[in-house]
């Protein structure tokens, strides 16, 4: 007898798994008991730090629309044995290219490649994923989050022009999916975290964590939670929210 969707496994799609705050999420629902397809430019790690075999793993480099649309192709395919459901799209990977001595990147100062490969992975990747994936996500009832981040609203000391731009355009994305995705029967929210303590961080965020009212850095897993919670019963009723997870920095 076919299962209900009620009766599988829970299946997402994480880009972005290899580290900082993919890495927690991960974790996070494994140990809640859902199947993580992850994605990122590297291979399956040998020594992978939670439970899941190397078809739990995609390489893609989402800078690169081709192969996005190719890895599409490939999870839709690895789908088909979870009844073609997918329970969640969690679209995390980013990146924050930084000048040769490690300096922000302005808008007069980035270079036009250096825009577009950031808009691919940051703003494109997302969208792609979302519409290629819709008819899985809608069969599930499922959920997308996307990660944004403070830089989107506001200019950060770190965080470039190129990446605070696609973080604004991101959560502008978010709105629009809402109204979009809504009818089908998905809901799309985003998180934008503040200060995380991950790889990202540039030296020197120590002094911006003296101006966040709770005075220290966020915990990956900390992030992870609020992502579980939006992908989950709790919040059943959330659509179109971009949930601030920065210590109250953004106040
Ligand atoms: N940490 C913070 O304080 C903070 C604050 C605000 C927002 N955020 C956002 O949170 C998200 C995660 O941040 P993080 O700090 O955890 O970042 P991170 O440690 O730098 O990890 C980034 C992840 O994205 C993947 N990735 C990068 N480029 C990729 C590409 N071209 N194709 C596929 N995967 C790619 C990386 O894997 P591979 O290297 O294997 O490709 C890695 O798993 C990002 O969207 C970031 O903008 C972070």
């Amino acid at each position: 007898m076919a299962l209900s969707p009620n009766e599988r496994r829970r299946v997402m799609l994480l880009t972005g798994a290899s580290r900082g705050i993919g890495h927690a999420t991960v974790k996070r629902f494994s140990a809640a008991g859902w199947r993580v397809i992850t994605c990122s430019r590297h291979p399956f790690p040998e020594n992978c730090p939670w439970e899941m075999g190397p078809e739990d793993h995609l390489q893609v480099d989402l800078s690169d629309a081709a192969d996005t649309m190719r890895a599409i192709e490939e999870v839709r395919g690895r789908l088909e044995a979870e009844g073609g459901l997918l329970h969640a799209l969690v679209n995390n990977a980013g990146i924050s290219p930084k000048g040769p001595a490690g300096e922000r990147l302005g808008a007069l100062g980035t270079d036009f490649a250096d825009w577009q490969r950031v808009f691919q992975v940051n703003f494109f990747a997302t969208i792609l994923l979302a519409r290629g994936l819709r008819e899985e996500l809608a069969q599930a009832r499922g959920s997308i989050v996307n990660v944004t981040s403070i830089a989107g609203s506001r200019v950060h000391p770190f965080a470039g022009a190129a990446y605070g731009t696609s973080k604004a355009a991101l959560a502008g994305l978010t709105r629009e999916m809402a109204a979009d995705f809504g009818p089908i029967g998905v809901r799309v929210n985003a998180i934008s975290p503040g200060e995380i303590d991950t790889s990202i961080l540039s030296p020197g965020t120590e002094k911006l964590v003296e101006q966040i009212p709770q005075r220290r850095l966020g915990t990956p897993d900390e992030v992870a939670k609020a992502i579980y919670f939006l992908c989950t019963e709790a919040s059943s009723y959330v659509n179109g929210a971009e949930l601030h997870i920065n210590g109250g920095q953004h106040v």
